[in-house]
């Protein structure tokens, strides 16, 4: 097995009340993303609040209906599976959500909390609490295992929600935003532990996460979201080198600590208006209404899913239609067109 989570084409929406009669009707927050998470390999998911990154994590776990697509799971299609079904095979995938104060039942002590999802296998009670205690020392956490989740930190309390979700021995865990609720120095401890959890057990993550300083410390590669799409995918390094998006391009603009002084992302590029409507894109590229460096052609056709030299894939009529920029002309494009708005308006930025 080199693929742990396999996704293809797959889309997701939720009912929507519209009309006097209250009729539903969808609204499609995902649309056709593909994508695959290896053995041991750490994807990123990164984009702005509301473009579907925990639809999508909620659908890949079976938690939401979708629409169409494929999920592959540990090699075994889980798309059509019914939940008793794929009742066995939930335990390869499981979930750290953003806030350790929420996540965890305040009735239950730490060592409870870690057995529980070990209840369904064939283990005595014995082996159970033996392995949580075990889990409970892997995250740092050995001796406390009788306190109940008030008793600790936020940065603790994350960690029993990861000893937790590693006692069921996943393949891959999804972690949606697991440190945005943690102060700096805590973050930093809680990616050194999931980076060595990786190492010495081999696991996968899907890292979905809005803060691109993270993502370059832990992923491996990154897909970037933009209104429910999957816009550019490459490694890490090589996405935060050379984006083939202006949106990714913008992202990174926006935290130049990330991408260090290079002066390709220097000028901040910040984006005007917001992200559009759920359910109701617009037509041809959908980021062409906050594009700066939008084009006719991106205001009709929908730009195709291109490979480029350097690994790094995404959708932009820049490189495609008639355009000879080229991926690495994207950076230099940006900046000229920056120079050139800076002499119109006056301004500094775009
Ligand atoms: N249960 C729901 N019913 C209707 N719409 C929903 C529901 N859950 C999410 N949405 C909508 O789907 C879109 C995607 O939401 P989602 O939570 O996946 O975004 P996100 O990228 O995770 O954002 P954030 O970074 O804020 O967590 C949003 O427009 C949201 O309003
Ligand atoms: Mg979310």
């Amino acid at each position: 097995m080199t693929q742990v989570l396999e996704v293809s084409e797959m889309s997701v929406s939720f009912p929507r009340r519209s009309g006097l009669l209250g009729k539903s009707q969808p609204l499609r927050v995902v649309e056709n993303v593909s994508f695959e998470v290896g053995k041991g390999e750490v994807v990123a998911l990164v984009g702005e609040s509301g473009s579907g990154k925990s639809t999508i994590a909620r659908a890949v776990l079976r938690l939401l209906p979708i629409d169409n697509g494929r999920i592959t799971l540990a090699d075994v299609d889980i798309t059509t599976l019914s939940q008793r079904a794929l009742r066995p095979h939930r335990r390869n995938a499981q979930l750290v959500f953003q806030d350790p104060y929420s996540s965890l039942d305040p009735s239950m002590t730490a060592i409870e909390i870690v057995e529980e999802p070990l209840r369904g296998f064939a283990m005595s009670r014995e082996e159970r609490l033996r392995s949580a205690q075990e889990l409970l020392a892997s995250v740092g956490l050995a001796g406390v295992e009788g306190r109940y989740p008030y008793e600790f930190s936020g940065g603790q309390r994350q960690r029993i929600a990861i000893a937790r979700a590693l006692a069921p021995r996943p393949a891959l865990i999804i972690c949606d935003e697991p440190v945005s609720a943690l102060d700096l120095s805590t973050q930093n401890q809680i990616i050194s532990l999931l980076d060595s959890l990786r190492q010495s057990l081999g696991v996968s993550y899907l890292f979905i996460s809005h803060d691109l300083s993270v993502v370059r410390r832990i992923a491996d590669r990154v897909l970037v979201m933009y209104a429910g799409e999957i816009v550019e995918e490459g490694p890490t390094e090589r996405v935060f080198r050379d984006p083939v998006h202006p949106y990714t391009l913008a992202l990174l603009s926006a935290v130049p600590a990330v991408v260090g002084d290079r002066s390709k992302h220097a000028k901040r590029i910040v984006l005007e208006g917001d992200l559009p409507v759920p359910g109701a894109p617009p037509p041809g590229c959908r980021f062409h209404t906050r594009c700066p460096f939008a084009m006719d052609v991106c205001r009709s056709e929908v730009p195709a899913w291109t490979e480029f030299d350097h690994g790094v894939s995404g959708r932009c009529h820049l490189h495609t239609s008639g355009s000879t920029l080229g991926f690495s002309g994207l950076t230099q494009f940006a900046e000229d067109a920056m120079a050139s708005t800076d002499r119109d308006r006056g301004q500094t930025s775009i």
